[in-house]
């Protein structure tokens, strides 16, 4: 996809959405290459790039960096960029200000969580031309709050709150919205009332599309395995042996051969 329009195309035509998120421009170019829809410059990456333990250490300027190799990569593809804890709770100017800087490093959309207590910033940024996906359920920037990584909306009051907040992010002109670890029922109850498409992670197969985490799918992290992530790649498996490899060949002088000499 080359515009956020073509989310509502897809939607209106029922054509699941594909996305997964990015790091780097290599990644970026295999995933455009592998006609993935759209990417998101997750803050994910302060987790599975720079090993922090949560994404509350992502910092703007280390989205920024993400964000730039991403569209250096992936020059015509949507790229949404997460907008960085507490970026959008800090004022209109101050979420202006971070979603500018991921719009000039190459982001087309940003991504926020939540909605209560920052809808006025959602509303500017809108007005102010920056497309805006939302993100519901699982908001792992509130993991302090939430005290894990846990299924959310499992009693009626909570999937009530899910659901007020997604008909609230519509109508404050998101574009679409992740719905992350919410019951199936919920997700599609949720997508069948919006306008809006809804990207699910962890949300059963009746959203309006769907997004993984690059490591979680290539299966590049063996100690960490979500339930709901299927893995398409034995990703440790096969790097680790092939670095196993080139160090045996290293070590017994099998590398370089003759032929990998420059004469
Ligand atoms: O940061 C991220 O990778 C995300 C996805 C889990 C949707 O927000």
């Amino acid at each position: 996809m080359k515009s956020i329009r073509e989310f509502s195309t897809a939607r209106a035509e029922a054509r699941p959405i594909v996305m997964a998120t990015a790091y780097d421009a290599l990644m970026a170019r295999l995933a455009a290459e592998a006609d993935i829809d759209a990417l998101l410059v997750g803050d994910s990456v302060a987790m599975v790039v720079h090993g922090f333990p949560s994404t509350v250490h992502a910092t703007l300027e280390m989205m920024c960096a993400h964000t730039a190799a991403v569209r250096r990569g992936a020059p015509d593809l949507v790229v949404v960029a997460d907008l960085p804890f507490l970026a959008h709770r800090r004022g209109k100017t101050a979420a202006t200000d971070a979603a500018g800087a991921l719009l000039q490093a190459g982001a087309t959309a940003v991504k926020l969580e939540g909605v209560a207590g920052h809808e006025d910033a959602i509303e500017h940024l809108v007005g102010s031309g920056i497309p805006v996906m939302g993100h519901l359920g699982l908001t792992p920037q509130s993991v302090n709050l939430i005290g894990g990584y846990r299924l959310q909306g499992r009693s009626i009051d909570e999937a009530e709150k899910i659901r007020r907040d997604a008909a609230r992010l519509a109508e404050l002109g998101a574009f679409s919205l992740v719905l992350e670890c919410v019951p199936a029922e919920l997700a599609r109850t949720i997508t069948s009332e919006l306008a809006v498409p809804t990207i699910g992670i962890g949300a059963g197969v009746e959203t309006a599309g769907q997004i993984l985490v690059l490591t979680d799918l290539l299966g590049l992290d063996a100690k960490f395995r979500p339930k709901f992530a299927r893995r398409y790649l034995d990703g440790a498996g096969l790097v680790r042996g092939a670095l196993r490899a080139y160090a045996e060949d290293v070590r017994r002088a099998g590398f370089p051969a003759a032929e990998e000499i420059l004469a």
